[in-house]
């Protein structure tokens, strides 16, 4: 069977347009699905919009009009951008699909049968921003009214019926699952939260709300609909198809591979989650990494704070491959980053322009001068192997990503711009016109080490990296990071297409 990877976002909420935060967490989940696709996995990768609840019903209350309505359009909103993120998910899905609500509703079938969910009366305190319930010791008071110190957002108290998950009966299997798996929860500081969280007791959770309708039906209860975080993590289920656990997506995609989230929604995917799936006896994810928040000055980016950076007029300035890179690279993953168009312009000038655009630029031209535009013989010396040799270690490249190190991949990345850009110097080509052979293999070492990289780039920047790549006649398609391990893979007398310049510097 081929090799298949799962990978997902957070489906997010249609209450708003998306902005750069929506937009990181999709660009890092894309970067993964299509490094592993050019590793020759066969990616399932999944992104979408979670449309129930009281926080979408009354920011459609607020414009009067119907839910799915509201839903429907900024859930496209979602979609093109998708598109312009130049995403390659495989599946987009709505909450409100009935795939959707057929796969919720057999879940909570389950968890039934297993008598993990009982009907009693839950009072206590309910963020609608976060769509979450809070202890008293999680909130404080500010100016009368009460907050949630991790969000920041306002609680409101509910006082109703309710079906419970007895989650309290999964405190200790949680942390054993914890524990055989070490690499459940990254990075690493959030999994000491998580456990300590854990460790300190968990109570019942409120499954299920009476006092609003926007929501999928507890089966055979009209009164009820189901929590919107149980109804939103099953997602990652029924784009499988679940509850048909024979067909191909299923068989194939669970338990999922990596779930790719930001902090504020940690605990919903370190302990709900597998809680609910340990108790409907369904594998866990392998893990949840959860990144941290692009910030707009010292702020988080939010919808409700009103400070976001739209990601479509960034992307409209200085395309979209510049942002990925930028996101990628100077964002430490797992921590807080931030952007701002003076970075990002630093960023082009020095990496893009200077470091990858020159090395090809110049490279290619020389080749055409020199080499009547076609890739020229060879015969290595230790000089040319020993500059090659850091790209043939496929195995050290695959654990950055399969550690989820993508700055560690960025800068092995940079440091192999810079090093064939000095290797071109050093070398100086253009001194060696009387030696025919050695001009020519300088040229064909230059070549492969621009072939090698860009191959490394394309995760990151798909729609130049192609570019790139179209010069030694490879598509889209025929990318093979396996084919970084060898050096000759470009053949004698092939015609080196032509390259537009692929970065301007910007004039500061
Ligand atoms: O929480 N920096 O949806 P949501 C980085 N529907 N990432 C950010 C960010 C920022 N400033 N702001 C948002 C929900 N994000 C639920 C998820 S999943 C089963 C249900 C990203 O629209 C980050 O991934 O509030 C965060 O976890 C997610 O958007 C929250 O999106
Ligand atoms: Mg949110």
């Amino acid at each position: 069977m081929d090799k298949t990877y799962y990978i997902t976002t957070p489906i997010y909420y249609p209450s708003a347009k998306p902005h750069m935060g929506h937009a990181y967490s999709s660009i890092v989940a894309d970067f993964f699905a299509r490094f592993k696709r050019i590793d020759g996995y066969k990616v399932h990768f999944l992104t979408g919009t979670d449309e129930h609840g009281l926080k979408i019903q009354r920011a459609a209350e607020n414009k009067k009009i119907d839910p799915l309505k509201f839903c429907d359009e900024i859930s496209q909103t979602f979609r093109d951008l998708s598109k312009t993120l130049n995403l390659t998910n495989t599946d987009f899905i709505r909450t409100t699909e009935q795939r959707h609500i057929k796969s919720v509703q057999n879940l909570w079938d389950k968890l039934k049968q297993n008598d993990e969910i009982y009907l009693s009366k839950y009072s206590g305190w309910y963020s609608v921003s976060d769509e979450a319930f809070y202890n008293e010791d999680e909130l404080e008071e500010i100016a009368g009214k009460k907050i949630a110190i991790s969000s920041g957002s306002t609680v409101e108290w509910v006082d109703e019926e309710s079906f419970f998950f007895r989650l309290s009966k999964w405190e200790k299997p949680l942390l054993k699952f914890y524990e055989d798996n070490p690499d459940f929860i990254c990075p690493e500081s959030k999994r000491n939260e998580v456990i300590s969280f854990v460790k300190n007791g968990l109570k019942d959770l409120s499954i299920s709300r009476k006092s609003f309708s926007w929501g999928i039906k507890v089966p055979n209860n009209d009164d009820h609909v189901i929590y919107v975080w149980l109804d939103a993590l099953t997602n990652y289920l029924s784009s499988l198809k679940y509850p048909d656990e024979n067909n191909e997506l299923y068989k194939n995609f669970w338990p999922a591979d990596l779930h790719i989230i930001g902090k504020d929604i940690l605990r919903f995917h370190a302990i709900y989650w597998p809680a609910f799936l340990l108790a409907a006896k369904i594998e866990p994810p392998k893990r949840v990494y959860g990144h941290g928040w692009i910030l707009s000055g010292d702020e988080k980016m939010s919808k409700s704070k009103g400070n976001i950076l739209d990601p479509l007029e960034i992307i409209n300035i200085y395309g979209l491959d510049p942002l990925r890179y930028y996101l990628l690279k100077e964002v430490s993953f797992g921590n807080d980053g931030n952007i701002s168009e003076e970075k990002l312009e630093n960023c082009i000038n020095s990496d893009l322009a200077n470091n990858f655009g020159n090395l090809c630029q110049r490279v290619l031209s020389f080749a055409e001068k020199n080499c009547s535009s076609l890739i020229p013989d060879h015969k290595f010396t230790d000089d040319d192997l020993e500059i090659l040799k850091p790209l043939n270690n496929l195995d050290k490249i695959r654990s950055f990503i399969d550690n989820q190190d993508i700055n560690q991949y960025m800068s092995f990345i940079v440091d192999r711009l810079f090093s064939a850009n000095k290797y071109f110097n050093d070398q100086e080509p253009w001194k060696k016109k009387d030696d025919r052979l050695r001009l020519n293999t300088i040229v064909y070492t230059a070549l492969e080490l621009i072939r090698k990289i860009t191959i490394l780039l394309y995760p990151v920047m798909p729609e130049t990296s192609v570019k790139v790549l179209n010069v030694f006649n490879e598509t889209e398609n025929s990318i093979d990071f396996t084919s970084i391990d060898n050096n000759e893979i470009l053949k004698k007398d092939l015609k080196i297409n032509k390259l537009d310049i692929l970065f301007k510097k910007i004039e500061k």
